[in-house]
C-alpha cells in the first residue's frame, strides 16, 4: 500500500473508532474479556436448550388463565393465584410479604394491600411468611420449585409437601413441576384456603371440592354460577365430556400448569449482546458482568457460582444470610421464638441445609422485586451491597424501614442467628459467597445495571403483558374474576 493510502486508511480508521464509542480500544478489550468469560460459562443466551413451552392463546392456556385470575379457586372465594402472581407486577405482587386471603380490598395489589385486622390469623403484619417468587420462566426449572425446593424432581417422580416422607414421590403430583405446585395453594389456609372451607379437613378433600364448586356438581353444587364446562370441553378436546369426567382437579392444575409454563420471557439485552449486537447493553453493564463472572482473584465477585448457566441458576441451595422478617416458618433455635425460617433443612432434615435457599435465577430480575426468600430487600442496590458483604451489612440493615405491620419483632436475633452459621461456612471454608467486599457505589451501580440487562423488556410492558392477563369477554364471564387495581385505583 502506497505511503499515503496508508496514511489515509489509518485516519478514517481513527475515525470511524472515534465516533463508535462502543469500538474504541478499552471498549474493545471489555468486549474481548467478557467474550472470554461467555465461552468459559457456556453461554449462548437461550435457557430452553431445545424445549418448547407452550403458546399463550390455545384454548388450554386460555382456560389455564381464566382459573389462575379466578377467585373461585380461594375456600372463601376472596383470593386467586393471581392475586400474588400477577403478571404486571413481574409476575409477583410487588410486596415484602404476601396478603392472600381476608385482604381489606380483595382486588387491591401491590403496596396498599394490607390484611383486615379483624380477621382469623391476623397477627399485625402480612400472614404468608415467604416473599411471593415470580411464575414468569417456571417453564426453566428442571429441579424445584419454591423457595425451599419442597417440590422437587426425585427418582421416580415428583416429591411434594403430600409426599410419605423426603424424597419420597408423591403419587398425585402429575407430570410437571408446574401441575405439582398448583396442587399446593388452593389448600394453605393463609394464601387461598381461609379457614372456615373444609377446615381441618385432608388437602384431598379441599381439592375435589373445589372441583365440585367449578363443575357446579356434588359437594359444590351451587357454589357459584359461572358455566366453566364449555372452557374444558374445548381444552380438553372432548365436546360432550360432562363436568364430572372433565372438571376434575388434576385437569384444572394441568390446564394452570400450561398457562404458567407459557410465561416464557427470555429475551433479553444480555442474550442479544451473546448473540453478536455489542451495542445491545451498556458500558456499566460490561463492567458490571466482569464483576459478575469475574473471581476475586481477577477483581470480580464470583456471582456466577451459584448464578451459573443462561438461566443465571445452579438450582441449588444456598445459605446467603439475607435477612429473616415476618411471621416466619415456625422454626426456632433455642425456643426463644418461632418465627425463625429454616429454609432447605426443613425439607431434608440436614442441618447443613439450615437457612439454605434455592438460588434465584436473575432473568427479569429488575421487574420482580422486593427480593429475597423473605422480600426484606427493596432496592437492587442495596441487596447487591449487601450480598457482597453480608455480615456488615446486617448491622446497619434498618429493619424498621421495612413497610408498616411487617413482623420485625424477631428480626434481629433471628438474622444474627443466620450470621453465626455464616461464619462457621467461612471458617470452614465451605460458602460459595465471594469474600466479603466493600463495594464502591459506581461497581454496585456497575452490577444493577448489568441485572437490569437481563431483563425481557416485555415484562416492563403491560401491552406486551396483556395476552397473560385475565378478563372477562365475549367468550366467558367469571364472576369471581380477580379485576384488579392498585393502589392508586389504577386497573392492572
Ligand atoms: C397469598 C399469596 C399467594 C397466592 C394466592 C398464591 N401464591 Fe404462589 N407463591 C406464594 C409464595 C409466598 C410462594 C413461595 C412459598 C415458598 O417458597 O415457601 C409461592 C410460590 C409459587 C410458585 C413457585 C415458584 C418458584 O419459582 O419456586 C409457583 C409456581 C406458584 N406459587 C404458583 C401459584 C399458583 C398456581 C397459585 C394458585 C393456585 C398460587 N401460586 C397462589 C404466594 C402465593
Ligand atoms: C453462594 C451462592 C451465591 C452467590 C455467590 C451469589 N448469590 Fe445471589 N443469591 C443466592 C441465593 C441463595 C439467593 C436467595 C437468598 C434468599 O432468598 O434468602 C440469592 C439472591 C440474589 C438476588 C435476589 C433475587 C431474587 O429474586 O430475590 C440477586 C439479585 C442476586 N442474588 C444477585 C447476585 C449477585 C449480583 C451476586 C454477586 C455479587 C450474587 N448474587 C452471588 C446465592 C448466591
Amino acid at each position: 500500500m502506497p505511503r499515503k493510502t496508508l496514511f489515509t486508511f489509518a485516519l478514517t480508521a481513527a475515525l470511524i473508532v472515534s465516533c463508535n464509542e462502543n469500538s474504541s480500544p478499552i471498549e474493545a478489550s471489555v468486549d474481548e474479556e467478557l467474550a472470554g468469560l461467555i465461552l468459559d460459562n457456556n453461554l449462548d443466551g437461550d435457557p430452553l436448550n431445545g424445549a418448547v413451552p407452550p403458546a399463550i392463546g390455545s384454548p388450554m392456556a386460555d382456560l389455564g388463565k381464566r382459573l389462575f385470575f379466578s377467585k373461585s379457586l380461594g375456600g372463601e372465594m376472596d383470593a386467586s393465584c393471581a392475586t400474588c402472581h400477577h403478571p404486571v407486577l413481574g409476575g409477583g405482587d410487588a410486596l415484602v410479604l404476601p396478603v392472600g386471603v381476608h385482604a381489606i380490598d380483595e382486588n387491591m395489589l401491590g403496596p396498599g394491600r394490607l390484611h383486615d385486622p379483624g380477621a382469623q390469623g391476623f397477627d399485625g403484619g402480612p400472614t404468608v411468611p415467604r416473599n411471593s417468587p415470580t411464575t414468569f420462566n417456571l417453564f426453566l426449572w428442571q429441579r424445584s420449585v419454591f423457595w425451599d425446593g419442597r417440590i422437587e424432581t426425585v427418582d421416580g417422580g415428583i416429591f411434594t409437601p403430600d409426599s410419605a416422607g423426603y424424597p419420597t414421590p408423591d403419587p398425585l403430583a402429575g407430570s410437571t413441576l408446574s401441575e405439582s405446585q398448583a396442587r399446593f395453594p388452593v389448600t394453605s389456609g393463609e394464601e387461598m384456603r381461609a379457614f372456615v372451607f373444609e377446615d381441618g379437613n385432608a388437602n384431598e378433600d379441599v381439592r375435589s371440592h373445589l372441583a365440585a364448586r367449578i363443575g357446579n356438581n356434588g359437594i359444590g353444587a351451587g357454589e357459584i354460577t359461572d358455566n366453566w364446562l364449555p372452557l374444558f370441553q374445548t381444552a380438553f378436546e372432548d365436546p360432550m365430556g360432562t363436568a364430572v369426567d372433565l372438571i376434575t382437579f388434576p385437569n384444572i392444575v394441568e390446564a394452570i400448569g400450561f398457562y404458567e409454563d407459557s410465561q416464557v420471557f427470555i429475551n433479553t439485552p444480555w442474550r442479544n449482546y451473546i448473540e453478536g449486537n455489542e451495542d445491545a447493553i451498556s458500558d456499566a453493564a460490561k463492567r458490571g458482568a466482569l464483576l459478575f463472572y469475574n473471581s476475586p482473584a481477577k477483581g470480580g465477585m464470583s456471582c456466577v457460582n451459584c448464578h451459573s448457566g443462561d438461566f443465571f441458576t445452579d438450582e441449588d441451595f444456598h445459605l446467603a444470610a439475607f435477612p429473616q422478617v415476618g411471621r416466619g416458618k415456625g422454626d426456632s433455635v433455642d425456643g426463644s421464638n418461632n418465627s425463625a425460617d429454616f429454609g432447605r433443612q426443613r425439607v431434608t432434615g440436614i442441618l447443613a441445609d439450615r437457612y439454605a435457599f434455592r438460588t434465584p435465577s436473575l432473568l427479569n430480575v429488575a421487574a420482580t422485586g422486593p427480593w429475597t426468600h423473605a422480600g426484606a430487600m427493596e432496592d437492587l442496590s442495596s441487596l447487591v451491597r449487601y450480598h457482597a458483604n453480608p455480615e456488615a451489612e446486617f448491622f446497619s440493615f434498618s429493619f424498621a424501614n421495612l413497610p408498616v405491620g411487617t413482623q420485625i419483632t424477631d428480626s434481629f436475633e433471628n438474622t444474627s442467628d443466620v450470621m453465626f452459621e455464616l461464619a462457621k461456612q467461612r471458617a470452614a471454608n465451605s460458602t460459595l459467597l465471594a469474600p466479603n467486599r466493600s463495594l464502591s457505589d459506581s461497581e454496585v451501580a456497575d452490577i444493577v445495571a448489568f441485572l437490569s440487562a437481563l431483563t425481557d423488556p416485555r415484562v416492563l410492558d403491560p401491552v406486551a403483558l396483556e395476552p397473560w392477563i385475565g378478563r372477562n369477554d365475549g367468550t366467558f364471564t367469571d364472576s369471581n374474576l380477580l379485576d384488579a387495581h392498585d393502589g392508586n385505583l389504577n386497573q392492572l
